[in-house]
């Protein structure tokens, strides 16, 4: 199917089908807050039979979930990206959201990031980094006061708008970072809030927000 000239017809572009390849606590927080935000979205799943799936989400295996989506988050383990990402066939120019996060390891492959990581296994996507700064409980965007999570936003030229926009639609107060040379403060920014949660003891049920006047 030519996307683009259905995205032309009919107001909906490619980007509004999402595949979210996990389905643990991450996959199915960011599915659950995407279908709210009025999105397509097919969970990749290795097996169905464990899968939680959200209400008005598909499943399918990942890489039948990747075929038709504009948006491809990895919301699985680090250690599997090399494993999975070779096997999803990403489309050039699919926007790949890495919402993971390396606790515990260092980055595979000697990359500054993970999202390093993930663009040299898909050469040819756009890929961002998102979604991997917020505990799972609060990752569907629903706010924990009247103010909206923080979600920095960084990667690709070509792939940012689209995610800053979608997760503003989720309900995020979503910022835009910069280019892949930021995306070590988004990563960063996740190793302050698991710090701070876990190691200092705060607990997982709050998030950051930014205050404006
Ligand atoms: N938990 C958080 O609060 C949080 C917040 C932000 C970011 N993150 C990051 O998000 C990622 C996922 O975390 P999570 O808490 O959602 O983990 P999780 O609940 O353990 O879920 C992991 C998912 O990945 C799937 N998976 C694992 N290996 C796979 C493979 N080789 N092929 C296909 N699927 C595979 C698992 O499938 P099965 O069910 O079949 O095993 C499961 O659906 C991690 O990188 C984590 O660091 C976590």
């Amino acid at each position: 199917m030519d996307m683009s000239s259905e995205g032309a017809a009919t107001g909906i572009g490619p980007t509004h089908r999402i595949a979210v390849i996990g389905s643990g606590n991450v996959g199915a927080a960011i599915a659950r807050g995407a279908v709210r935000a009025g999105r397509e979205v097919v969970l990749g799943v290795r097996s169905a039979a464990k899968a939680e799936v959200p209400a008005g989400v598909a499943v399918a295996s990942p890489h039948e979930a990747v075929a038709g989506a504009g948006i491809v988050v990895l919301a699985v383990p680090v250690a599997a990206l090399a494993d999975v990402v070779p096997t999803l066939a990403v489309e050039p120019g699919t926007i790949v959201v890495d919402a993971t996060n390396a606790v515990g390891a260092p980055v595979p492959g000697g990359h500054p990031t993970v999202a390093h990581h993930v663009a040299a296994l898909a050469p040819h996507a756009r890929v961002v980094k998102a979604f991997n700064t917020v505990g799972a409980e609060h990752l569907d965007g629903t706010p924990v006061t009247g103010r909206p999570t923080f979600l920095p936003v960084a990667g690709d030229d070509g792939g940012r708008a689209d995610i800053v926009e979608l997760a503003r639609q989720m309900g995020f107060d979503a910022v835009d970072l910069g280019g892949m040379d930021a995306v070590v403060h988004v990563e960063d920014h996740a190793r302050l809030w698991i710090h701070v949660a876990i190691v200092r003891g705060l607990g997982r049920d709050w998030t950051f927000t930014i205050a404006r006047p």
